[in-house]
């Protein structure tokens, strides 16, 4: 953050609390839109509140002289874990850093570890931690319980009890609960000794304040930017290619219901796009056409119109959020998240902008913590996103820069690339499970990213690579074991690829490949099915495991043919060394793992506990990778 942004004498009146640093580490926008509203919430608990990526931060940077007031730095840590208990890509950089003042790894777990008054101390940090994560992970809000001791550890003073959301239940509620009852008054009672005296001319009026403004041109193209004079949270935006499809295949036999897609981008001609066996593809998809007009056409927006997107000076400046000039139609397609459920905080946002009582005391009540039934019901569970809200609310009226103040970001979604980078280096490939949901309404939602993908034949999709956890064994004769149900194939065909590309074109000695896949019927949705049979005739693919779910009366899955074979699973991992890979959802990836951990209590004699470390002292050695998605 530049120094320049920040106004050095605050007006104490205006003020009293001071500056109030806000960090946020969020994958796909929660904790930063939680950052947001803290930021708008700030003025009328008497702080000036300063929102930090913490890309843009190191460690020393929390003690900054242009956020103290006198010896004090005053923060809040937003904190979303990722992977499997892992830092948001955001905050890797700032976690590594952390751990290296701490110790790191193992370290971190002695007690007297910390840094309390050397050169490196943050003595004169005062902090608490609100923690964003997801129950169905095992390791729950990993990263905020890693942020709120180890803050402790190298000198911070912590000044109220960690806060923990889930994303499984009611994550914005549990936020809503922690600041309300314990952030804000927190911060009253250590910071805020006079009486704030509001500069707001109490009309009615008057809109929320906007970052942006929006400045409309004649025409042009989106003029080349610096990554560094980008928001951080939409480098994507500024960094991907744009690539051709080239196939797109239907996997599952006519018989089944749904659909899963075999997807081929070709990247021949693609700058800076190159990826390895098994990465993260991050696809940046595009909404409806019909959804972008509904909208535009609610909203009064000129579709055709260019324009060019600046920074307010009354307003702290993150970075240019898109690539502009633009015009509107491009910025409502990709850009702005059209058809997600607006958390109840937008609902209070969109309230100023409605002209019509009703539509305002019916946003606002919804908004209110004794509405959160009445939006579970009407909102989340009808599936009403903003393009629906503006429908029901007709008299939602706002500026442009005012819409892209509260319309989220469309985030990037992610798929593990199903092709070996040795085999085919100029394409990637992706196995897509397209997904349709009834709304209450009669009418069927369809994903936004799949059905793209699914509807992507001859044109281009927008792309960038990721690196995932799937690497072979650097000794090829090692086995390994995949547990890949469903689109959970997608990295063990891509590794499978690989192995064969070692065993005959690089004649190397490679060990067993093992494999455990899952559907629900041989004759429905047994994808890939002709690959897997041929890698087994050729010898590649040494075990393969496939439990039909529905094929008789009690549901078989994965796990339970796992549990049948403990003893030469354990035999593999145990004696022979193999690697262990599971990619799927989350639930699945838990079951596998309760049922390794039965395997290595009964094969080995050892104790649930010592079973436990077993796992994740492979994991520690990249032994055990998942990759599980809710
Ligand atoms: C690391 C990683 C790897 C992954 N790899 C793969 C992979 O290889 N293959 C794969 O298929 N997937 C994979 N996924 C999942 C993938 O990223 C997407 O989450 C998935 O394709 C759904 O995205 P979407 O845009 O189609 O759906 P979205 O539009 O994001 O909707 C997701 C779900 O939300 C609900 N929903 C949202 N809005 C509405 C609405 N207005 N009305 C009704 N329902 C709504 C629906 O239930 C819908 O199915 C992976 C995820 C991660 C994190
Ligand atoms: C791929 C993926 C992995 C996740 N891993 C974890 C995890 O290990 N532990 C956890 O508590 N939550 C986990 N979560 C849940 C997120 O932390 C939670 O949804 C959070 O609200 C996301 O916030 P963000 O939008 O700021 O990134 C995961 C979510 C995704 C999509």
């Amino acid at each position: 953050q530049e120094e320049e942004d920040v106004p050095k004498e605050l007006d104490r009146q205006q003020y009293p609390g001071g500056h109030l640093s806000i960090y946020f580490a969020s994958q796909t926008g929660t904790a930063e839109s939680f950052a947001n509203q803290l930021e708008r919430e700030g003025a009328e608990h008497g702080f000036f509140v300063h929102v930090i990526d913490l890309e843009d931060v190191e460690v020393e940077n929390l003690l900054d002289e242009a956020r103290k007031d006198e010896s004090v730095s005053k923060a809040l840590f937003l904190c979303s874990t990722y992977g499997e208990g892992e830092p948001t890509d955001n905050s890797v950089q700032f976690v590594s850093e952390m751990k290296s003042r701490i110790g790191g790894g193992e370290e971190e777990k002695k007690e007297d570890n910390g840094v309390q008054n050397g050169e490196d101390s943050l003595a004169g940090l005062e902090y608490c931690v609100f923690g964003l994560g997801n129950r169905q992970y095992e390791h729950y809000n990993a990263m905020g319980h890693f942020f709120d001791t180890s803050l402790e550890k190298v000198g911070a003073k912590r000044i109220a009890e960690i806060g923990l959301g889930d994303d499984d239940a009611d994550l914005e509620g549990d936020f809503e609960t922690w600041k309300d009852g314990v952030f804000w008054p927190t911060l009253k009672k250590l910071y805020v000794k006079e009486a704030i005296v509001s500069t707001s001319n109490g009309a009615t009026e008057e809109l929320p304040e906007t970052p942006y403004v929006v400045e409309y041109v004649s025409a042009g193209k989106p003029a080349k930017i610096a990554l560094d004079d980008v928001h951080s949270s939409s480098r994507y935006y500024f960094s991907s290619v744009d690539c051709p499809v080239k196939v797109v295949r239907e996997l599952r036999s006519k018989e089944a219901e749904g659909s899963t897609v075999h997807v081929e981008v070709d990247i021949s001609q693609a700058k800076g796009i190159t990826y390895q066996t098994a990465d993260n593809l991050g696809v940046l998809p595009e909404n409806d056409t019909a959804v972008v007009t509904a909208v535009a056409n609610a909203l009064k927006y000129d579709l055709d119109a260019h324009f060019v997107v600046k920074s307010n000076p009354k307003h702290e400046w993150h970075g240019a959020p898109f690539p502009s000039p633009i015009t509107v139609r491009e910025c409502l397609s990709r850009y702005c998240d059209l058809t997600g459920s607006p958390r109840r905080s937008d609902l209070k946002l969109l309230a100023s902008y409605a002209t019509d009582p009703i539509d305002k005391k019916a946003l606002l009540r919804m908004s209110s913590k004794e509405g959160r039934a009445e939006y579970k019901d009407k909102i989340v569970q009808s599936h009403v996103g903003l393009v629906e809200l503006l429908k029901l609310c007709p008299s939602i009226q706002a500026p442009l820069e005012h819409f892209l103040n509260f319309c989220p970001r469309m985030v990037p979604r992610y798929y593990t690339i199903s092709s070996s980078s040795s085999v085919y280096p100029r394409t990637i490939h992706l196995t897509v499970s397209v997904t349709e949901t009834a709304k209450k309404d009669g009418s069927v939602y369809k994903g936004i990213c799949s059905s793209h993908l699914a509807d992507s034949l001859d044109r281009t999709i927008r792309i960038f690579d990721r690196e995932s956890g799937f690497r072979l064994p650097s000794d090829t004769t090692k086995p390994i074991l995949m547990i890949g149900p469903g689109t959970g194939i997608a990295p063990m065909r891509a590794l499978l690829q690989e192995r064969e590309y070692q065993k005959t074109r690089e004649n190397k000695n490679v060990g067993k490949n093992v494999l455990y896949f899952g559907c629900q019927n041989r004759k429905k949705d047994y994808i890939y099915q002709d690959e897997l049979v041929a890698y087994q005739k050729a010898g590649v693919l040494s075990d393969l495991h496939v439990a039909f779910s529905r094929e008789q009366s009690d549901k078989v899955y994965v796990q339970h043919l796992l549990s049948q074979r403990a003893k030469e699973t354990w035999n593999l991992i145990d004696d022979q060394g193999a690697y262990v890979y599971v990619c799927g959802g989350v639930k699945m990836g838990h079951d596998v793992q309760e049922a390794l951990l039965k395997m290595v209590t009964t094969e080995d004699n050892r104790s649930a506990q010592d079973a436990k470390s077993y796992l994740d002292q492979l994991a520690k050695d990249g032994r055990y990778v998942q990759e599980l998605w809710a």
